[in-house]
């Protein structure tokens, strides 16, 4: 830290520290899935404004190849960057794979991605050092876990397995049904045959399956960990150490879709189990914003 006192560095960028900074935290997902983080977010840091934009326009990301989903990421940045967001969150670890560091190079606002807080818990969790992660494809071609559990404890083993269908059967409000069940049954199988005890949930919709996989797992052992507790743990302290809390009531967070406003708030008010305010529609193109409807 430099002498200034109100000068603090991140990653290598300098920020002005503000005293009750009213600014937004922006986070964004292909769809629901981060709105895990969203739900985790609220309540750890309270009084925060949080603004939401699920790309459904672009849903799903995962089979898409990591460049196509590093520049929307990038373009989203660059629109949460134009609201004059102070913190931005990758709640979603396919674009967390894809734009994370490029993202950091680009931009002066700090940027908190879902893998590494992930990684960390997993590497908390396991007592045998075996590590499944299930992820999408974009996120299990990308390595990404791999570097960051390794980077956590290089003794871990880890089996990475993609199920792109589990994104799918969630974003269609099906995660606590026969569908979800029938999906994952074959896939605990084998994580259990390779000896597994710890799971890494390597997609933000993921989390919201857990009555069927807690259900399926029954009484063999197995921690489950997703990174929604602990990104918005991450994200609470960058938040003190920058000085940047922003000192306000609770207020409730604002949702935007590039796309299907209707099915959002429908999934939307059933994670958080109350009324939301509609979705604003947005566009996101090259460069950011390029129109808002109403
Ligand atoms: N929720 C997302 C993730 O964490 C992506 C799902 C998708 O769009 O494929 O990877």
């Amino acid at each position: 830290m430099s002498g200034r006192a109100n000068r603090v560095w991140t990653g290598g960028s300098a920020i002005l520290a503000r005293v009750g900074d009213p600014r937004p935290v922006g986070v964004f997902d292909s769809g629901v899935g981060g709105l895990t983080v969203l739900h985790e977010l609220r309540r750890q840091l309270p009084g925060e404004r949080l603004l939401y934009l699920a790309d459904l326009e672009w849903f799903p990301y995962g089979p898409r190849p990591l460049r196509d989903v590093r520049h929307r990421a990038l373009d989203i940045i660059t629109h949460f960057a134009e609201l004059d967001t102070k913190l931005v969150v990758i709640a979603c670890n396919s674009a967390t794979a894809a734009a994370l560091n490029t993202a950091r190079e680009r931009f002066d606002i700090p940027i908190v991605g879902v893998i590494a807080p992930g990684a960390q818990a997993a590497v908390e969790a396991t007592g045998n050092g075996r590590i499944a992660v299930i992820s999408t494809e974009a996120t299990l071609h990308s390595g990404e876990y791999v570097h960051a559990i390794k980077e956590a404890n290089p003794g871990c083993a880890v089996l990475g397995r993609a199920a792109p269908e589990l994104v799918s059967i969630v974003e269609a409000g099906d995660a606590d049904t026969i569908r979800a069940d029938g999906a994952l049954a074959p896939l605990l199988d084998e994580l259990f045959a390779w000896g597994a005890d710890t799971l890494v949930l390597g997609c933000t919709h993921y989390p919201l399956l857990l009555p069927s996989l807690l259900r399926l797992i029954g009484g063999r052992s197995m921690a489950v960990v997703d990174s929604a507790a602990t990104t918005a743990a991450r994200v609470q302290r960058i938040v003190a150490v920058n000085r940047l809390q922003r000192d306000g009531e609770d207020v409730p967070p604002q949702l935007a879709v590039t796309a299907a406003p209707r099915r959002f708030l429908d999934s939307a008010r059933r994670i958080f189990g109350e009324e939301l305010a509609a979705p604003e529609v947005v566009r996101i193109g090259d460069c950011g914003l390029l129109a808002v409807a109403p």
